[in-house]
């Protein structure tokens, strides 16, 4: 086990690390810059298929999930087919409206999810197209769909899904580019900038696993006694905030809440007081000024403020009781960027509380059962 951890103390902080060459092998063959094309077997055969389609729905559980949350923000962006994202469990027994003219894809890391599976099993009888998007080759979801793609990032160990999930934002940015410049949404121009950015995200990963490795350590230590943590996104990286808030409760135990930041208001904000950490992801593209008056109301408040920012930021740079600095993209890709520290900063907490990282207790890898 020690030589398959590749000197790593955990699968988990391998896997992280390793997510500059899972994302690189998800794009290999694909992403043809030079060429200016997308090139993507199982969409390329139905492109008019799912581009015609009356509706998307995206049916996931967990990490999936929230993958499944950024795919909708990417599809409905790019390719302006309406989305809709749920939890297999839930779609499953509530009787939806699928017709022949429905999309269903169906996110799964494991390809054997069972609530997954039954969900897109229905979709199938009621006439939808169904589309995987799996990372194990030949799993049960990857076997039943009429196409997919799979993720390619490699076999995934620790529990708490990692290099899958960025794998599947890739795999999601793929096909809503892919589908946005079909349909003709997106000019030449801009479809070119986009996969010049998105060709550079391992580099980024990269980047900001060497940069923030240390820090997220640091910060780590700060909050082993922490009873509650808040955090919060806004666009792209609201899901992103739900998904760092599972990553911390996956592996340390810690409750940990994921919030659209302007929520806040709503309810989470009475939580707020000198004892309350609050992770809040503000690159510089995606309603900037909308997140630094969401810090200013936690600052009032005295929350403890650990900022996700891009390189140069002052403003919320100023408020903020820790930060992680994270190299500038597109608001549609950053929550591949901003996910890796957060998994870093969760991995630490949960390795100084002494916690099980790699076999948290009560969850599986995959839930086959229901
Ligand atoms: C379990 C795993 C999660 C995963 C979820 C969905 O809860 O612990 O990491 O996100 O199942 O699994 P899937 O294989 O369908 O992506």
């Amino acid at each position: 086990e020690q030589i398959e951890k590749g000197g790593y103390e955990h699968f988990m902080l391998k896997e992280i690390f390793e997510q500059p060459k899972s994302i690189h092998d998800t794009l290999r063959g694909r992403l043809l810059v030079e060429e200016g094309i997308i090139k993507m077997a199982g969409i390329w055969d139905h492109l008019d298929r799912i581009n015609n389609a009356q509706k998307i729905t995206i049916i996931a559980c967990g990490t999936s999930w929230h993958a499944g949350l950024i795919g909708e923000y990417l599809i409905e962006e790019f390719a302006r087919i309406p989305v809709e994202v749920e939890y297999a469990s839930e779609f499953r027994y509530r009787n939806p409206i699928i017709t022949e003219n429905d999309v269903v894809i169906a996110i799964s890391q494991s390809g054997e999810t069972a609530d997954t599976m039954a969900a897109l099993k229905m979709a199938k009888e009621k006439g939808a197209f169904i589309y995987g998007i799996c990372n194990v080759v030949d799993s049960s979801i990857a076997r039943i769909t009429d196409a997919g793609s799979y993720t390619h990032a490699g076999p995934e160990i620790g529990v708490a899904s990692t290099k899958a999930f960025t794998a599947q934002l890739t795999v999601l940015s793929l096909i809503a580019l892919k589908l946005g410049k079909h349909k003709g949404n997106l000019s030449n121009q801009e479809f070119m900038r986009l996969i010049t950015e998105l060709e550079a995200i391992p580099k980024k990963v990269e980047e900001v696993l060497e940069k923030t490795h240390e820090i997220t350590k640091e910060i780590a230590k700060d909050f082993v006694n922490a009873q509650n943590f808040l955090y919060l996104g806004r666009g792209y990286n609201f899901p992103a905030a739900l998904e760092g808030a599972l990553k911390l409760k996956e592996i340390s135990y810690i409750h940990a809440e994921g919030y659209p930041a302007a929520e806040m208001k709503h309810g989470p904000i009475a939580l707020i007081d000198e004892n309350m950490p609050i992770v809040i992801i503000a690159p510089k593209q995606g309603h900037y000024d909308k997140i630094v008056s969401n810090v200013q109301e936690i600052k009032a408040r005295k929350g403890k403020i650990i900022a996700l920012v891009n390189k140069g930021d002052t403003q919320v740079a100023a408020m903020a009781d820790y930060v992680i600095e994270f190299p500038e993209t597109s608001e549609c890709f950053s929550p591949i960027v901003a996910s890796v520290p957060l998994q870093l900063l969760s991995y630490y907490i949960a390795v100084y509380r002494g916690a099980n990282v790699d076999q948290p207790r009560n969850l599986a890898k995959s839930v086959t059962v229901e």
